[in-house]
This record gives C-alpha cells, sequence and structure tokens, in this order.
C-alpha cells in the first residue's frame, strides 16, 4: 500500500531492544503516513513506544541495544530503514528533523545558542557564515525569544526551561525541514508557554508546508492540533483513526476509556493522558492474546488467546474483537 501523496509512509515497522540474554519489541507493526502540511498525533501511555517510533525513523536508536527488525520509512519514497549513517546525517535536520522530549538531548552545554544554530544552517542550508547568523536570528525571533540578538551570544543552561525548548524548535526549523517530528514538545512547559509554543508550531507548518508527527500525553493539544492520531499500546497501534472520528466515535477499548475519561477531569484543558483502570504490561511478558484484554471490561477467552489484527471501520483501524459500537459518545 503506497500514498503517493504521502511525504512520510511507516509501514509495519518493528524495533527491538535486546542483547544475548533477550529482547524485547517495543515497536510492533506500525504503519501511517503523514502527507505535507498535515500533522498525525502518537498517544498511549508511558513506555508504549512512542519516542522508539520516533528514534527509528529518524535512524536515532540507541546502539548496539536498538534496531529495526522489520519493515520500512520511506520519506518522499526514499527508504530510510538500514541507510548508511553518513546519508542519514544529511537528511536528519536538513529535510526532517526531531524536537526531543528533553531539550538539553539536543543542545550542547559549551557551545552558545549562535554558533549552534549556525552550524546547523551552514551544515544543512549551505548558507554563508553571514547569512546563517542572519538565519538562526530570523528564527529566535520567530518562535517568541525576545532580546533574540542577545540570546544567540548565551549559552543553554543561561535560558530557562521554556526559552530552551522554543531554541530547540527554532533549531529543529532552521533547515525548513520537510518532516518535523515533535515527542511531547511541551510538556515540560507551564499553560500559557504551551499554548504559545504549539501556535508557533502552526504557524512555521503553515508557512513551510512541514509534515508533523507530534506525539504528546495531552489530548486537548491532540484535539486542537492533529489531523489523524494514532493510538499505541504495548508497542502496538490499536487504533487509527481522523481526529474527529477518533473523539466523537472511539472504537477500541482502550481508547474509548481514554475519551470516556475525559469528561470526568475538572481542569479546563486536560495536561495529561486520563486514567484507565489496570496497568500496562511489561513488553518481556505480553499474553499471548490482546495486550488489553487484562484491563478490558469487553474480554472474553478469545481475546485472551488470540491477538486482533487491524482492521477497517468506518473511517478508522482498529485491532479489537469487541469494538465499540460507532454511536457518539455522550
Ligand atoms: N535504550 C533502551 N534499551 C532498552 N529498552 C528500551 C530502551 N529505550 C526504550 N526501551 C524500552 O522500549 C519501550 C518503549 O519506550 P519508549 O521510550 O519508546 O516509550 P514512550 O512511549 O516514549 O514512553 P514515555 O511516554 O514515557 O516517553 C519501553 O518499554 C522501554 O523499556
Ligand atoms: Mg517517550
Amino acid at each position: 500500500m503506497s500514498n503517493n501523496d504521502a511525504l512520510l509512509e511507516v509501514e509495519n515497522l518493528c524495533v527491538e531492544f535486546g542483547d544475548r540474554r533477550g529482547a524485547v519489541r517495543a515497536v510492533d507493526r506500525i504503519s501511517f503516513e503523514v502527507e505535507p502540511g498535515r500533522t498525525l498525533g502518537i498517544v498511549g501511555e508511558s513506555g508504549c513506544g512512542k519516542s522508539t517510533t520516533s528514534l527509528a525513523i529518524m535512524g536515532l536508536l540507541p546502539r548496539p541495544a536498538g534496531r529495526i527488525t522489520a519493515g520500512a520509512i520511506r520519506l518522499s519514497g526514499t527508504e530510510l530503514a538500514g541507510l548508511p549513517e553518513n546519508r542519514m546525517r544529511r537528511i536528519r535536520g536538513a529535510e526532517m528533523s526531531m524536537i526531543f522530549q528533553e531539550p538539553m538531548t539536543a543542545l550542547n552545554p559549551v557551545y552558545t545558542i549562535g554558533a549552534q544554530m549556525s552550524a546547523v544552517v551552514r551544515r544543512h542550508a549551505g548558507l554563508s557564515r553571514r547569512a546563517a547568523r542572519r538565519r538562526a536570528l530570523e528564527m529566535l525571533e520567530r518562535v517568541g525569544i525576545p532580546l533574540a540578538q542577545r540570546r544567540l551570544a548565551e549559552y543553554p543552561h543561561e535560558l530557562s526551561g521554556g526559552m530552551r525548548q522554543r531554541v530547540m524548535i527554532a533549531m529543529a526549523l532552521s533547515c525548513r525541514p520537510r518532516l518535523l517530528i515533535a515527542d511531547e514538545p511541551t510538556t515540560a512547559l507551564d499553560v500559557t508557554t504551551q499554548a504559545q509554543v504549539l501556535e508557533q508550531i502552526k504557524a512555521l507548518q503553515r508557512d513551510f508546508d512541514t509534515a508533523v508527527v507530534l506525539i504528546t500525553h495531552d489530548l486537548g493539544v491532540v484535539a486542537e492540533t492533529c489531523d489523524e492520531v494514532v493510538v499505541m499500546y504495548c508497542g502496538r497501534m490499536v487504533e487509527r483513526a481522523p481526529v474527529e472520528a477518533l473523539f466523537s466515535a472511539p472504537r477500541h477499548r482502550y481508547t474509548e476509556g481514554l475519551i470516556q475519561a475525559i469528561p470526568k477531569i475538572r481542569t479546563r484543558r486536560l495536561t495529561r493522558l486520563p486514567v484507565v483502570p489496570g496497568s500496562v504490561p511489561d513488553l518481556s511478558e505480553l499474553p499471548p492474546g490482546c495486550c488489553f484484554a487484562a484491563r478490558c471490561a469487553h474480554a472474553d477467552t478469545h481475546c485472551l488467546r488470540r491477538q486482533p489484527a487491524l482492521e477497517r471501520m468506518g473511517p478508522s483501524r482498529v485491532a479489537c474483537f469487541h469494538p465499540a459500537d460507532a454511536e457518539p459518545v455522550r
């Protein structure tokens, strides 16, 4: 199945972590596509494989423990899985970039903000020293950093968490990548800054027609920014749906649980994934059947024995033997 309009195509991606003593499959047959200018959200509880999926796409899995064991990752039709590191390095930064869960991962403490940003655009966009400096300044201003000129001479530790996150967004977008992967870009920020940072990502996305993969725990953010959503559980994709369908008619019982828990939360804006009772099984001891069965009120012996395949249901794709009806949730 190939979608010619898609910028990014991930097909049956599997990632394992392990050594001689054994391996766990942290990502198990994940598939999705993202078109230019569109946003795909990935949600799911801690440890379900969201960051691993994004690191696999970026070619940044920790070695030697992590490796892609099956599947394809295509960027504009070019297969990325298995590409030599020197080619990946050229594609990273120039064609795709990532905002990491923890900003200090991406920033080098011993160089000034200006030096780091200039180095990135000189290397990937081939700009002269002066043009690179100008681009760095322009990007800092665009992400709403006050006194941007002065910030160029500062080191990462001199900035607040929110400012660092903005610098990372500026840096990630400074080469105008066609694909941006944002892994919890706003989790560490206060609500006001969160909203500003998301607004800036959206504005830059509109201007450059960037495709975005947004990983978040925040269903409010998903509702506001995503076109399509992938729900992950134990490394598997349990549901994938257009954003309207996901919220109005969740089909997988896990998704249904997440959505039904929303009204119970008093705060106007959700900041965390709502809690579904029970806990996620350990990846090294996954049950033979549906991995959500132990927490599911609808599970029967069939669910415990067999793994449901992902099937098309209306606009959604769902891996569940007893999916919820397509009636709107009240
Ligand atoms: N370097 C590693 N070595 C071994 N196992 C790893 C490594 N990194 C991740 N894992 C395993 O892979 C699984 C998925 O982790 P991942 O970081 O992708 O989850 P996540 O969905 O991003 O979680 P969170 O919401 O907490 O960020 C986890 O069970 C974790 O134990
Ligand atoms: Mg993560």
